[in-house]
């Protein structure tokens, strides 16, 4: 294709080419589609809907269709899309400062770092911008704090696709292809003995996620994260925490590690911290801070003044509009719904992270879902996960709870 033509094509999908009609909805999704195909790395598996607008719980596509949306950009839009103080710090900060640097002080990123000490109990943070990036931070941190190199994952664990932390990533076919890899030793989740057995001198640090997430919402035993921290401590590990998925309210507390009690050397955050910016964080205890020195480990991005004040503004909405009790309770009325309505094999989770498994086709229920208008996600064939927005209202999960109760009665 020539430039001319290219440039005519991006026209048109803008819906700004002068000389021809507006493009109808249904034209600019079929362009995008195409020019999606031709231009971005096939990476995805999309579903085949053009958003362009969003607001709370809903979202809606360029032909006016409106979503109830049960994904939330996976678990990250847990103040609802567009907040408006989300919206108003950004823009209030995008005409100020946008970007500097780390070799320069700014304010934003510091007051974050003490507002997420105070809400996690840690005690340092470095700043990156994704979840693999927070999970690349923590593993590079346990082998400078311990000397050593082995990490211990779980089985069913999913901890990010960069070379690091797809070493910790339990599905194989995501690791195959890329190998050689620093692999973890995967242990069966939820069995402290199994974790017992696998540690050895030789191990810089155990990763495990307080509820697992792209696993299929499973949900530990009381007792084994202690069990884990005490098997760390015990052979001079680090316990990492990945909170990517569970943190911010998600589980129906500020993190998924106040279900336990239990305090990790090392915490990983990303998805839901800036209101849909992309930001990770890792944030550490005092112990194991210092084994980073000045020049061990970098990003340009990493906390800039843009998505830190998006950051504080989510912060703020979290703890002003109560979300994480919010997630608590509606979370509970999700699941009780859906046992009430649904014959399900089960039904898991905490707070307003839920996984359904069911005999059904799980990825054809997502479609008809989407015809339906609502937006759901796949874990595998099996598990449908539920991660709404915190502000979802009962009457909302009345709907979607209805929808999928119908499609399951057809099928
Ligand atoms: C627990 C957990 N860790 C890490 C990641 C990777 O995050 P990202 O996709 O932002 O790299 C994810 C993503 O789903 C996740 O759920």
């Amino acid at each position: 294709m020539t430039q001319n033509q290219s440039d005519e094509k991006m026209e048109m999908a803008k819906g700004k080419m002068k000389s021809k009609a507006e493009p109808s909805g249904s034209e600019r999704t079929a362009r995008i589609v195409e020019l999606e195909r031709e231009s971005v790395i096939q990476t995805y598996t999309r579903q085949p809907i053009l958003l362009v607008k969003g607001s709370g719980a809903k979202v809606w596509d360029a032909e006016g269709n409106e979503y109830l949306d049960f994904v939330a950009g996976i678990a990250v839009n847990s103040v609802g899309h567009c907040h408006p103080a989300v919206v108003e710090a950004i823009k209030k900060q995008a005409s100020e400062l946008i970007h500097t640097s780390n070799l320069y002080y700014t304010e934003n990123q510091v007051f974050l770092a003490e507002e997420l000490k105070t809400l996690t109990g840690m005690d340092r943070a470095f700043y990156c911008n994704s979840g693999a990036e927070s999970v690349e931070a923590a593993l590079k941190l346990a082998r400078r704090a311990t000397g050593r190199s082995e990490t211990v994952a779980a089985v069913d664990s999913f901890h990010g696709r960069t070379l690091g932390s797809l070493g910790a990533t339990y599905k194989p076919v995501y690791r195959e292809p890329f190998r050689p890899l620093n692999e973890a030793n995967f242990v069966p989740y939820d069995d402290a003995e199994a974790l017992l057995a696998a540690v050895s001198k030789e191990t810089s640090a155990v990763i495990l996620e307080p509820v697992q997430g792209e696993g299929g919402v499973n949900v530990p035993s009381p007792g084994y994260l202690r069990a884990a921290r005490e098997i760390c401590d015990d052979c001079g590990a680090l316990l990492i925490l990945d909170e990517v998925q569970t943190g911010f309210g998600r589980t129906g507390r500020w993190f998924g590690k106040e279900h336990s009690g239990v305090m990790p050397d090392v915490m990983t955050l990303a998805k839901a911290v800036a209101g849909g910016l992309p930001m990770g964080v890792m944030m550490a205890a005092e112990t194991v801070t210092d084994a980073f020195q000045k020049g061990d480990h970098a990003t340009t991005f990493g906390g800039d003044p843009l998505v830190s004040a998006a950051a504080l503004a989510t912060i703020g909405a979290i703890k002003k509009e109560k979300l994480v009790e919010r997630s608590e309770q509606v979370g509970s009325y999700l699941r009780s719904r859906i046992v009430e309505e649904i014959d399900a094999l089960e039904v898991r989770g905490l707070g307003l992270m839920v996984g359904v498994e069911l005999e059904a086709s799980c990825p054809e229920i997502v479609n008809e879902a989407r015809e339906r208008g609502i937006l759901l996600n796949a874990t595998s064939e099996h598990v449908l996960r539920m991660v709404p927005p915190l502000v979802v209202g009962k009457e909302e999960i009345d709907r979607v709870v209805k929808v999928l109760a119908e499609i399951l009665q057809k099928s």
